[in-house]
């Protein structure tokens, strides 16, 4: 199959970047960084989550950071919500997109959420169904899907089963997440391929962890089967607090340098991107977790 003309990507980098960061950041630097993102040209944002204070309390400002953010209109807002209690307060922020999160590892499953794979579906169903009555629309990660921190290798057919209980429910894409970002090629491969037995290849997107500095090849072999939407953490941000050790997302700047060199279309300014993750990897007071950023920042002098 040729490669996709072009792709879409979703910064999670507000989110899955920052949730993990031990120290507290302010919601007007999240804000900014959104500002940031939609500036160089991205056109999903991944924003916050709706979970609770006590587990991830980073998150806790999910409202202030909602209601800051100018809006630009053609920019989709997701937030995180893993039960109807966190839906019902993301509603009030006006999300145009909400992200019901579930496990293809039923331990990462119990410790990330609380509850068990079947458990989650129970929870996420009224949640997906009150969404969609108003107009917003649902996306599902997908965690684990090649390999969990707790269980080792997770096969294909788990996926498929978490796949498909997702589309029962109603949800409308899903994220083919390697959490830990143990998976490689083929591996990942499997998963998608699982995945698109219920999902269209237009609902289908992958979300690579770079752990293992494989989500660059793993998006490469994403980007082979057709998959054209992606996600990524500006400047690489990022980690699950309930996966010990794994680092962040591929870093968008990094994936936007691949699909460029590519030809494959983004509409994302390179160079406003790397401002971006330099203006929080300084916050940080971190040097940028991009190769692409850090070579395009030396070069600048
Ligand atoms: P629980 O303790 O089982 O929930 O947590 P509960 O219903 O028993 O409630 C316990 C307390 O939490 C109560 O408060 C609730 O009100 C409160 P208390 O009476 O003790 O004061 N509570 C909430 N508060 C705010 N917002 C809510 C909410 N729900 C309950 N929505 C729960 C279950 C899911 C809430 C909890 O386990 C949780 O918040 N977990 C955090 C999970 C998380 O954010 N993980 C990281 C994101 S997922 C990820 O990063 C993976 C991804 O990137 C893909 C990939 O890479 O794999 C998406
Ligand atoms: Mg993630």
């Amino acid at each position: 199959m040729s490669l996709p003309e072009r792709v879409q990507l979703i910064d999670v980098g507000p989110r899955d970047g920052l949730q993990n960061e031990k120290q507290p950041v302010p919601a007007a630097v999240k804000i900014e960084l959104v500002h940031r993102l939609q500036d160089a040209g991205l056109k999903e944002i991944e924003v916050t989550s709706f979970v609770s204070p006590k587990w991830v309390p980073q998150m806790a400002d999910n409202a202030e950071v909602m209601a800051g953010i100018q809006r630009q209109s053609g920019v989709r807002y997701s937030v995180l919500t893993p039960n109807l209690k966190g839906f019902e307060a993301a509603v009030l922020s006006k999300p145009d997109e909400i992200v019901v999160f579930g496990a293809a590892s039923e331990a990462f499953s119990q410790r990330n959420i609380n509850c068990s794979i079947a458990e989650s579906i129970e929870r996420f169903a009224p949640v997906v169904a009150a969404a969609r009555a108003a107009g917003i629309r649902v996306r599902g990660a997908m965690s684990c899907t090649v390999g969990c921190p707790y269980e080792g290798d997770i096969p294909p057919e788990r996926v498929g089963m978490l796949a498909r209980l997702m589309k029962d429910i109603g949800v409308q894409r899903v994220d083919v997440a390697d959490t830990i970002g143990v998976g490689t090629p083929r591996k990942v491969q499997r998963a998608i391929e699982a995945t698109l037995v219920h999902f269209g290849l237009d609902d289908v997107s992958g979300h690579f962890h770079d752990t293992y500095g494989q989500a660059l090849a793993n998006t490469y072999a994403a980007l082979e089967m057709g998959v054209w939407n992606f996600q990524s953490s500006v400047a690489g941000l990022g980690g699950c607090p309930y996966a010990k050790g794994a680092t962040g997302n591929v870093a968008t700047e990094d994936v936007v340098y691949l699909l460029h060199g590519l030809g494959i279309e983004t509409d994302i300014d390179l160079e406003r991107l790397v401002d971006a993750g330099k203006f929080i990897s300084d916050v940080l007071g971190r040097a940028p977790g991009s190769r692409a950023a850090t070579a395009l920042l030396a070069k600048r002098g």
